[in-house]
């Protein structure tokens, strides 16, 4: 625990310069992230700034995040610091529920992000790729954000909402969609219900989404035909007293996957292609890593995309230069103790994945688009909550399993088809701070032209070579689970069902502490996609 009480807690210095009444908002809200990295060098790990009448306490390093994450729900409250979500998801939903009830709906949401509707997930986003490009042509010029926006609401609303939204229903949600997203403005973080036209949108197109849902679960009730979708296991799906969701409830869960699906998938595809394209000898890379799983024509499947290590570095090199959200808030309901300070409840506290992730004494030369940080004989994020783009501890975001997949689905095909280099100068491409979700800023063109004389090679896996080596050298291994991080995904029993076993309840038994040596592969493979990183594999 880094979180302790003494009897000597002060409380944590403050940020020179607050206004009365806006206190830091002027220069917070110009560039939150500038004035967040200037926090930490003025005051160090821990320190306070104002927002209107609300102070905040912000910690950054892998001390304070872990403190930060690892907090009981009782102490730091979520719920009261994503009231902005409300109107969105609406009441009674997620953070507007009490606790009980909100287990229950984040539990509901668990079997549509599990390994099995994955590999159907895997054939619609292959899918959506190929028919996002069929007419690009030889060459041209695209808004890669753009692109990735449409593309990705595309896979999200097919994979997660059905075909009805998909096909009967694409425009009209479409801008429903735009106008909810709209909704998460900056100032609506602190008066939710301020009435100014971008909230009232936001307001309509909420009541009217909850209509189509409506009409669609009456529609499929008459149905003889059974859906398969993350919507018809929400219709499906029972409270532990036995009563099914509401409409409101099913348009609300529907509406937060697809939020925590789709704008931030968006943002880092683009910033993928920017990167690679800023840096020519990764992306040589990663067309050979692609070119040689896939070649021209190779299937892209579930079982393929597995496994990209290269790529996935590059993926993950992304999101630490570049972590949609820039902080994550959560309001003080019991004093909070970190090291030497106490953060009184009634406060609200917070930490920056984006200001964290450039330390240069954990990443060194930071500001580097240097993938191979993240290799066996680097690791540069060994220290636990280090590298916080998907969150940590038990609210990590159990959707990053589902944003890998649809990233490495993208690009398998995108790259094998194209070509992709910046129209303007490379540092002319940088992050938009106006939204709470941080994206490259518009216009964010990028030249693309077709490739041609690809090899064809016989698809290999590298790493499965690797891993297969490295397991025979060894003679035994240990499982290790941190309970306190374990929220019953099962993804480990789908992976090695010999090692863990989950019950109904999504209670985790481990099997077998220290396997045969045969099962290192897929315990390996437990560890890697358990959404919050609860197992680690301890090798002799
Ligand atoms: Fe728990 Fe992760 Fe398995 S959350 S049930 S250890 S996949």
């Amino acid at each position: 625990m880094t979180a302790q009480q003494t009897s000597t807690s002060k409380e944590p210095a403050k940020m020179p310069g607050a206004l009365p009444l806006i206190g830091n908002m002027l220069k917070f809200g110009k560039n939150p992230f500038e004035y967040m990295s200037l926090l930490r060098k003025t005051l160090g790990e821990i320190g306070e700034f104002r927002l209107f009448h609300q102070q905040m306490v912000l910690l950054t390093g892998p001390e304070g995040n872990e403190a930060f994450f690892r907090a009981p729900d009782d102490q730091l409250d979520q719920n009261e610091a994503y009231k902005v979500m409300t109107p969105i998801f609406g009441k009674g939903v997620v953070f507007d529920a009490p606790p009980h009830i909100k287990d229950q709906q984040l539990k509901m949401l668990m079997p549509v992000l599990r390994d099995k509707p994955m590999r159907t997930y895997s054939k619609i986003i292959v899918q959506e790729v190929e028919e996002a490009v069929k007419d690009w042509g030889e060459s041209g010029e695209v808004d890669l954000l753009d692109f990735m926006k449409q593309l990705t609401i595309y896979t999200s609303s097919h994979c997660l909402l059905g075909n009805e939204f998909r096909y009967e229903l694409n425009e009209e949600f479409a801008h429903l969609y735009h106008d909810l997203e709209n909704g998460m403005h900056p100032l609506a973080f602190i008066f939710p219900y301020l009435p100014i036209p971008i909230l009232r949108r936001r307001d309509k197109a909420r009541v009217r989404l909850q209509e189509l849902v409506t009409g669609i679960i009456e529609k499929r009730a008459k149905s003889k035909e059974k859906s398969e979708d993350a919507f018809q296991m929400l219709i499906d799906t029972r409270y532990d007293d036995g009563s099914p969701l509401s409409s409101h409830e099913i348009t609300g869960l529907l509406i937060g996957t697809l939020f925590a699906g789709h704008h931030t998938t968006a943002g880092t595809a683009a910033w993928i292609t920017l990167e690679l394209a800023r840096n020519p000898k990764e992306m040589d890379r990663v067309l050979e890593e692609f070119d040689s799983l896939y070649g021209h024509d190779g299937e892209v499947t579930f079982q393929s995309l597995r496994e990209i290590p290269i790529f996935e570095r590059v993926i993950k090199e992304v999101l630490r230069l570049h972590p949609p959200l820039i902080m994550l808030i959560r309001k003080v309901a019991k004093d909070l103790h970190f090291k030497d300070y106490v953060i009184k409840a009634g406060k609200y506290v917070c930490v920056s994945p984006r200001v964290s992730h450039r330390i240069a004494e954990i990443f060194p030369d930071p500001e580097k688009f240097d993938p191979d940080r993240f290799t066996k004989e680097r690791q540069e994020d060994a220290q636990p909550f280090s590298w916080t783009a998907f969150g940590g501890g038990r609210h990590k975001c159990s959707g990053n399993a589902f944003a890998m997949l649809q990233l490495k689905a993208i690009y398998a095909i995108l790259l094998r088809r194209y070509k992709f280099e910046l129209v303007s100068s490379p540092e002319s491409y940088q992050d938009d701070y106006k939204q709470m979700v941080v994206q490259p800023s518009s216009p964010c063109l990028v030249r693309y032209t077709k490739r041609d004389n690809i090899q064809q090679e016989q698809a290999k896996d590298a790493s499965e070579k690797a891993t297969t080596e490295t397991a025979s050298k060894q003679n035994c291994f240990k499982v290790e689970v941190d309970y306190d991080l374990c929220q019953g995904h099962a993804n480990c029993m789908a992976e090695a069902p010999e090692v863990f076993q989950v019950d109904d309840k999504g209670i985790l038994t481990v099997l077998e502490e220290t396997p045969d040596n045969s099962l290192l592969k897929k315990a390996q493979a437990a560890a890697k996609y358990c959404p919050t990183s609860a197992i680690k594999i301890k090798q002799d």
